[in-house]
């Protein structure tokens, strides 16, 4: 079991954020979005009738993705206080188990045919424990599916979000949407350059960013200022992070340019 304090200060994070910002609605909560982090290694079909999980729920957005998918049952794991919004959330509890537990606390039922984690990996500070936890939940040929940030394509913007982040990781939620707020209108400005210019993040500006309603943009914006650590990934340690878990059939796509998404069988 995992103590580590940065950990619970993110988990803390996380909670008062998910508390504030409540609802998945639009291109953030839907189907298109999924086929496009899924993509080129699964598709939303092949997740109908299947028994899956997803560790780092947040407020429900993917669980609600993969029910719309046809899932046939999720457990869906969120440790924080964004639990509450979780359950909230979820229009067919009967088909979803919520567990308040850290991914490492996963079960190993051994039975499932997918997990998930989207965008959570990459808060933890030790992931390998969250990883053996997973591969004992899947079953044999089952697959674990991960998305983490990427450190290849990131550059520009690092130099600028890392020093920031040192402030605005303490600062308290009104300091910070205010200054999403103050962030989100050269943001707005940046997404039309990116239609005529080659600038850096180009190809998520106008393919992810680009979609959402100005509220998610926002929220986004916020999300990335908040959590106490957050680790952008070499190729070669997203590649890891499954490798040394054990798992097999390993394949790793660079998407949109950003960011990395890895998903491993075992065997
Ligand atoms: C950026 S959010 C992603 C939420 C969701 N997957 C989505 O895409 O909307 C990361 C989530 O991971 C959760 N988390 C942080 N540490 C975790 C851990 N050790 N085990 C499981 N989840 C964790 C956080 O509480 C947070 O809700």
């Amino acid at each position: 079991m995992n103590f580590n304090p940065h950990d619970n200060e993110t988990i803390k994070d996380f909670g008062d954020q998910w508390l504030k910002y409540t609802d998945n609605e639009g291109y953030y909560g839907s189907l298109e979005l999924l086929s496009d982090i899924l993509s080129p290694f699964l598709t939303p079909d092949e997740i109908r009738g299947c028994r899956v999980a997803e560790i780092g729920s947040g407020s429900g957005r993917i669980v609600n993705m993969l029910l719309e998918a046809g899932a046939n049952h999720i457990i869906a794991v969120e440790p924080s206080d964004g639990f509450e919004v979780l359950c909230h959330n979820i229009p067919q509890p009967e088909k979803v188990t919520c567990l308040k537990i850290k991914g490492d606390q996963l079960p190993a039922y051994g039975n499932l045919d997918y997990i998930f984690s989207i965008g959570a990996l990459h808060h933890v500070l030790d992931p390998a424990p969250v990883v053996e936890a997973a591969f004992k939940a899947l079953r044999p040929g089952g697959h674990f599916f991960v998305w983490v940030y990427g450190k290849e394509g990131n550059g520009l913007y690092l130099a600028l979000i890392r020093p920031l982040r040192i402030i605005t990781k303490r600062l308290p939620h009104f300091m910070l949407a205010f200054l999403a707020e103050m962030i989100y209108w050269p943001l707005v400005l940046y997404i039309k350059f990116c239609y005529r210019l080659p600038l850096p993040l180009r190809e998520y500006t106008l393919s992810v960013l680009e979609k959402m309603s100005p509220e998610k943009r926002r929220r986004i914006i916020y999300d990335q200022l908040n959590p106490e650590y957050a680790k952008y990934y070499t190729r070669f340690e997203a590649e890891k992070l499954l490798s040394d878990g054990k798992f097999e059939n390993i394949r790793i796509h660079h998407r949109h340019g950003y960011s990395w998404t890895v998903i491993g069988e075992r065997p």
